[in-house]
């Protein structure tokens, strides 16, 4: 069980899927600190988790920079004192190209905050977390598992990140680390796909992408967030190391039954 007011660190908490984390966090009482760049887009979110119930730290920082997720990090501990969670959710799809004609500062800009921001971010809570037996949910994506063309930096970095997730479980007995996949969410990485993507991705890639949203195939975000916030307080150790589905019945009941229908 969490304690009653566990404190969890969530990047990528400015809006899309990483603010609907937070205010699923925020219904369960949790204190969230809550990272991402856009300072504005920051100060709204924490306003919604202190109406729901929870505290909020703002953090506004590039995670791609080590020293960010030091801060994040270390401000948590002098505000709160503990750290039962961290959520590695900020990402970027970008560069959408064939391997052969991306950038290469997009590229590694896009490993940056895919990959070394979760290293960053673990590397600085790991003592904090292992004192709590904390948890620490990396959001992946199926993409870590398909050769999706012209999306090369982002299914390589999910792919890292779920092997990282691996090997960190193995090192941490006492910490439970595991990696989920979210399904098709309705937020501004699936326009980026639909809309940026043009010239590059095959057709039927585009075209996939554009009837997910016309025909209300994509999930809202609130809904695998209700999952990955259950997951940063209720994980059970047996998962640690996983890459699981957000609409695992092992996980979607209970988020479900502890968090209610709606925030
Ligand atoms: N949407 C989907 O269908 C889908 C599917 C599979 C997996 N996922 C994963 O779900 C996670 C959330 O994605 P989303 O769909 O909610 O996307 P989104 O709406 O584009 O949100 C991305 C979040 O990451 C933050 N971010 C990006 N770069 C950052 C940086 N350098 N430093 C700090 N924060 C940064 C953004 O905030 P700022 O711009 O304010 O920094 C924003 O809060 C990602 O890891 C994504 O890969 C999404």
């Amino acid at each position: 069980m969490p304690p009653a007011n566990p404190v969890v660190i969530v990047t990528g908490a400015s809006r899309g899927l990483g603010a609907a984390v937070a205010r699923w966090l925020a219904k369960a009482g949790a204190v969230v600190t809550l990272v991402a760049r856009s300072e504005e887009n920051l100060q709204q979110v924490a306003a919604d988790v202190r109406r729901l119930g929870g505290s909020a730290h703002v953090v506004a920082a590039d995670v791609a920079d080590v020293h960010n997720c030091r801060l994040a990090v270390k401000t948590t501990l002098e505000q709160f004192g503990r750290i039962d969670a961290l959520v590695n959710n900020a990402g970027v799809v970008q560069p959408l190209a064939p391997i052969a004609d991306t950038d290469p500062d997009e590229w590694r800009r896009n490993i940056e905050v895919n990959l070394l921001a979760p290293y960053y971010l673990v590397r600085a809570a790991i003592a904090a977390l292992r004192q709590h037996k904390g948890r620490i949910v990396n959001v992946s994506s199926g993409a870590a598992n398909l050769a999706l063309e012209t999306v090369s930096a982002y299914c390589t970095g999910k792919a890292a990140l779920n092997h990282f997730t691996r090997v960190l479980a193995a090192e941490e007995p006492t910490v439970t680390a595991l990696a989920v996949r979210p399904g098709v969410v309705d937020t501004d990485m699936q326009a980026t796909l639909r809309n940026e993507a043009d010239n590059a991705m095959p057709a039927d890639q585009m075209a996939y992408y554009r009837q997910l949203k016309a025909h209300g195939e994509l999930e809202a975000p609130e809904i695998p967030a209700r999952a990955i916030a259950w997951l940063a307080l209720y994980a059970p150790r047996e998962f640690s190391g996983r890459f699981l589905d957000h609409d695992d019945p092992r996980i979607s009941r209970p988020a479900r039954e502890v968090l209610g229908t709606s925030l």
